[in-house]
């Protein structure tokens, strides 16, 4: 096996609580299985700028050979992802991105494409009629944008849809779920809700249950994890009506960042697929993704049998050694 240079790796990720972040973080961590003696320096920015932009500055002291980077919101992360760009650190946008055009790679779904294909599911779901409302993500974030203006481009192919309101939850559960009932109100008009996250989506659930308004709602979200508390397991327990895949792009990013670090031709965008998860496709997708992990299990315990024989090995040597030349 060709020896490979030893390389740091800075991840700067906008928050590490919730499941998407979670799985991100652990396809980034197998993948980097295969480059070993790889160092990963995580930070996680709990969905602070502020913090955010101190965690960067920090790596970038830190001899860091590439960074990779969620920016919280695109305009307050853009100067400093620059700053290490322009250092000539290779720079990985993963998911949410800058205000800028430095950066050496992207790796991330088409959120304008999500919010459209969202956009036009309604209309065929509603069949061309009937009131909408939109539950958008943190403001300055770029899939938030970027999906907002998708979903109003998709809609306005269908003039008998209208939207009743729009609010932001941040991408989180609660704020989504605060910001709906101060619209309460409002809500019993709509006949469906669109929501930029599938815990959004949930928070309107929630909300419309609580109310006992829910009934003939139709509730999207974005994301469609599997396995347990995933967007799946909601759509396939009829709680959220669809959900549109948003891949995290872990493994993805790992690959790319080698191909940088290994000075091999790479993509600048790496464009990731999407598709919508409904009643019609969600069993077949459960049984897909539970076969994969099954796998990925099977692989990560011969990984760990490996580990083991070659420890083994390793100390069986030196003891042959010490007995050879004492
Ligand atoms: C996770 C998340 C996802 C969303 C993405 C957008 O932190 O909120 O639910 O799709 O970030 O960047």
């Amino acid at each position: 096996q060709k020896q490979e240079r030893k390389f740091r790796i800075g991840f700067s990720q906008c928050t590490g609580t919730d499941n998407w972040r979670r799985m991100m973080l652990s396809g980034i961590r197998r993948e980097l299985a295969f480059h070993p003696g790889t160092e990963l320096l995580y930070k996680d920015a709990n969905d602070n700028n502020q913090l955010q932009i101190q965690q960067v500055r920090e790596l970038l002291t830190q001899n860091i050979d590439l960074l990779m980077v969620s920016p919280n919101e695109a305009q307050p992360l853009t100067q400093v992802v620059e700053e290490a760009f322009t250092k000539g650190i290779p720079v990985i946008v993963i998911d949410r991105k800058t205000a800028s055009q430095f950066y050496t790679s992207f790796v991330g779904a088409d959120n304008f494409g999500i919010g459209k294909m969202a956009g036009e599911y309604v209309g065929r779901t509603l069949h061309g009629k009937g009131k909408v409302i939109e539950v958008i993500g943190r403001p300055g974030s770029t899939p938030a944008i970027a999906r907002q203006q998708g979903f109003a481009a998709g809609l306005a192919q269908y003039p008998g849809i209208t939207m009743l309101a729009q609010v932001y939850g941040n991408w989180l559960k609660d704020d989504a779920s605060k910001q709906l009932l101060t619209i309460k109100e409002k809500l019993p008009g709509a006949d469906l809700v669109f929501a930029h996250n599938d815990l959004m989506a949930m928070g309107a659930h929630e909300v419309y249950e609580k109310l006992g308004i829910g009934k003939k709602v139709t509730f999207i979200g974005v994301d469609g994890l599997p396995g347990p508390g995933g967007g799946m397991q909601f759509v396939s327990d009829q709680l959220l009506d669809a959900t549109l895949l948003y891949p995290t792009g872990g493994e993805e990013a790992v690959q790319t960042a080698f191909k940088i670090l290994n000075g091999e031709p790479f993509n600048k965008e790496n464009i990731l697929q999407t598709l919508i998860i409904d009643s019609s496709n969600v069993h077949p997708l459960q049984l897909q993704a539970d076969k994969i992990n099954e796998q990925q299990r099977d692989i990560e315990k011969q990984q760990g049998l490996l580990e083991a024989q070659q420890a083994t090995y390793k100390s069986q040597t030196t003891l042959l050694y010490i007995t050879v030349t004492a």
